[in-house]
């Protein structure tokens, strides 16, 4: 017998037949999936929600439909980061064994078992928590992907932060001060202190001051990495340097058919003719970068901020956290153990 005969046949998942609000996530039973070729199964551990796996569950904007299906969900299974323990690997994987703890991205992550590609997870380091190792992959990735791929941050670049309180905020502050960035981070005054414990050398808050206005009054910066695009192009580009690269990492969630997309053209727009970059971000996983990752972890230069944690079954309530716009850092989801 293998050791998938071995598991059971059904599961429980957070599962979606439509479109529309997290309300409509019910824990239910379903199959439990089976790792196709380059695929292991992971029995989760734990997980961690993103914005993403809130676009993939309304169907919006509707160019998310291009990938997770037109009219409804090709799949009623959702989530995307995991933590876990490989238990039955697919043809054609040599990277990972059974009994291997991983962490990275998956398909359908907020249930009891999920499939993931071999070259989508790294090997978890045992001094990190399955919920810590849930909290780094979408966000510390792309927050590694912004800073390092896009921005080029070296040793004393000067980095610009807003959205610095979020997943990908939080994670992006550390980094860029291991780098050895000199880092502005833009957060509302409830979080200064928070984004200044994670090394922020100096810190805005936005809802008494103008950040670019600030920014650009003390010389600008090489790099401004977005999470937020509440301000115009323009504006954007005012904070730059003469070289500098604008990385486009969030936008805001209106626009129900282009969403960000839109915002991504007109930076093409209004860069097109100067030595400054824009610099658009769709990261990826890789288990390269999520091994840095963990090291960084264990080396105590990285430290995922996890604002609230949630039983799996309450995926839903997580999502409607995540839902308001105020998450500080992470909220992770945990299995029943
Ligand atoms: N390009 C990619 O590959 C990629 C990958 C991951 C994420 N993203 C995108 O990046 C964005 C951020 O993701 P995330 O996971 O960090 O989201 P998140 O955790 O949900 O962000 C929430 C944070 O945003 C802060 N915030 C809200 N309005 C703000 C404002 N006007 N100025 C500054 N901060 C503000 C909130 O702080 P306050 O409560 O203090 O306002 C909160 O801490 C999203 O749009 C997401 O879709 C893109």
């Amino acid at each position: 017998m293998n050791t998938v005969d071995a598991l059971p046949t059904t599961m429980s998942a957070n599962t979606s037949h439509r479109y529309g609000p997290p309300a409509m996530l019910q824990w239910s039973t379903v199959d439990r999936p089976e790792p196709g070729e380059g695929r292991v199964l992971v029995k989760v551990h734990a997980s961690s929600v993103n914005p993403l796996d809130w676009h993939s569950l309304t169907g919006t904007p509707w160019i998310v439909r291009g990938q997770s299906g037109l009219r409804r969900p090709k799949s009623p299974l959702l989530g995307t980061d995991v933590a876990g323990v490989v238990v039955a690997v697919g043809p054609g994987v040599t990277e990972l064994s059974v009994g291997d703890e991983v962490f990275g991205g998956s398909s359908g992550a907020f249930a009891e078992f999920a499939t993931s590609k071999a070259t989508s997870l790294a090997l978890k380091p045992p001094s990190l928590g399955f919920e810590q190792a849930a909290a780094l992959p979408i966000a510390a990735v792309t927050a590694l992907q912004a800073l390092r791929d896009k921005g080029k941050v070296g040793a004393g670049s000067r980095v610009l932060i807003n959205g610095a309180s979020g997943g990908v905020g939080t994670f992006a502050v550390q980094i860029a001060v291991a780098m050895g960035a000199h880092v502005t981070a833009v957060c509302s005054g409830g979080n200064v202190e928070m984004v200044r414990g994670l090394g922020a050398h100096e810190v805005i808050d936005y809802t008494s001051s103008d950040f670019v206005a600030a920014v650009t009054q003390a010389g600008g910066v090489d790099v401004f990495v977005d999470c937020i695009g509440n301000r115009s192009i323009r504006q954007s580009r005012r904070v730059l340097r003469t070289r500098g690269v604008y990385v486009v990492v969030g936008g805001p969630k209106k626009g129900r058919v282009l969403g960000p997309m839109s915002r991504l053209m007109k930076a093409a727009v209004v860069f097109a003719f100067s030595r400054q970059k824009a610099a658009p971000l769709l990261a990826s996983l890789s288990t390269e970068q999520l091994t840095e990752l963990a090291k960084m972890v264990e080396e105590g230069t990285l430290a995922p901020v996890i604002d609230r944690t949630y039983p799996m079954s309450q995926a839903k309530e997580a999502l409607e956290y995540l839902g308001t716009g105020r998450v500080k850092g992470k909220v992770v989801l945990t299995a029943d153990r």
